[in-house]
């Protein structure tokens, strides 16, 4: 006798060929409208689903859990992406919802953007381009758009984990001296192979470092991580990096620390209340801001997508899904 196929709910657009496998293994509901759902659409999905597939856009919290619970089916949460800050873990666990994500395939388009914005910031990319654009630019000059070399700066990388040491492998090739804070410690040959100084005191290592970027999670312990308090601890001279989430930065304290000159800039892939943007950021010299696109390759996309449905099968056929954040039925 076939299983009865589970019911997946999708909540946004995912690339097609991913939609269409879904569609042939699964009794799934697109969102063919890409419009992001709000709470109360969230919860009527929950309530009749058996695989609920959100992503960073949607907050999964206690309601959405809940109404999981009241209507029984919802037993996996499987996110398309990696970091899950937007899915209430307490609840999904209360819920007895198990929950997996993206790991590993966005981890080099990931840090290919953070090298991209280590190289943009101190290079005046986003300057150097409006001037062209704007139909402004003069000429070559020998004193025109000067910016800050990069090789032989230090770079501080908060979070070594898959992300952090892809940064840290592609910061060595462009020379830069990596120093990187982590709850543990890297085993000694790969801090060997990398050439990294570990500092167990973040606020050590901020006061020494060139370049500072964000490769962990959002979690309570990291939320507003970098505030006031270590944005006076930077040199003046500092870039801060960050296509984590923006929740790990306070982004109010980040536009007093540029507007005071207590850092000499920003490259910015995430934002604290995103899509919305800080106006200041807008008008700030020294600031590249980007549109959350660190994973956004047709390829990584699709690879995200592969896992969504990895996790499914293997959960469908009563295995625990290869990338398991939290186990429901613990
Ligand atoms: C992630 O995977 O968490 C990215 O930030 C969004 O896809």
């Amino acid at each position: 006798m076939t299983k009865p196929r589970p019911k997946v709910i999708v909540t946004r657009r995912l690339p097609q060929a991913v939609e269409t496998r879904m569609a042939e293994l699964f009794d799934v509901e697109l969102n063919l409208t890409d419009t992001a759902m709000t709470e109360a659409e969230l919860c009527e999905a929950a309530r009749r689903c058996d695989v609920l597939v959100p992503t960073v856009t949607d907050q999964v919290n206690a309601a959405v859990f809940a109404a999981a619970a009241e209507g029984g089916r919802l037993k996996l949460c499987a996110n398309f992406g990696v970091g899950v800050d937007h899915i209430d873990l307490h609840a999904a666990r209360a819920a007895k919802v198990t929950v997996s994500n993206t790991p590993g395939v966005l981890t080099d388009d990931t840090a290919d953007m953070v090298m991209a914005l280590i190289l943009s910031v101190p290079r005046r990319l986003g300057e150097g381009e409006k001037l062209v654009r704007n139909g402004e630019w003069q000429g070559w000059s020998p004193t025109g758009m000067l910016g800050h070399r990069i090789t032989g700066k230090r770079l501080g990388i908060i979070g070594m984990g898959r992300i952090g040491s892809a940064v840290a492998r592609r910061a060595r090739a462009f020379g830069l001296t990596v120093h990187y804070h982590n709850r543990t410690r890297l085993p000694p040959s790969l801090e060997a192979e990398l050439e990294a100084t570990f500092w167990s005191d973040l606020d050590a290592m901020l006061a020494r470092v060139d370049i500072i970027t964000i490769n962990c999670p959002h979690t309570p312990d990291t939320h507003h991580l970098i505030d006031a308090r270590r944005f006076g601890l930077m040199q003046k001279s500092a870039y801060l990096i960050n296509a984590a989430r923006g929740e790990i930065v306070d982004e109010n304290a980040l536009c007093e620390a540029l507007e005071k000159g207590q850092i000499a800039g920003a490259g910015l892939d995430v934002f604290e209340h995103e899509p919305a943007v800080d106006p200041r950021l807008l008008t700030l010299p020294g600031v590249v801001l980007l549109p959350h696109m660190g994973s956004a390759t047709f390829e990584g996309r699709q690879a995200m997508g592969e896992k969504v449905i990895a996790n499914i099968r293997v959960w469908v056929d009563g295995h625990r899904p290869p990338d398991i954040v939290l186990e429901g039925w613990m």
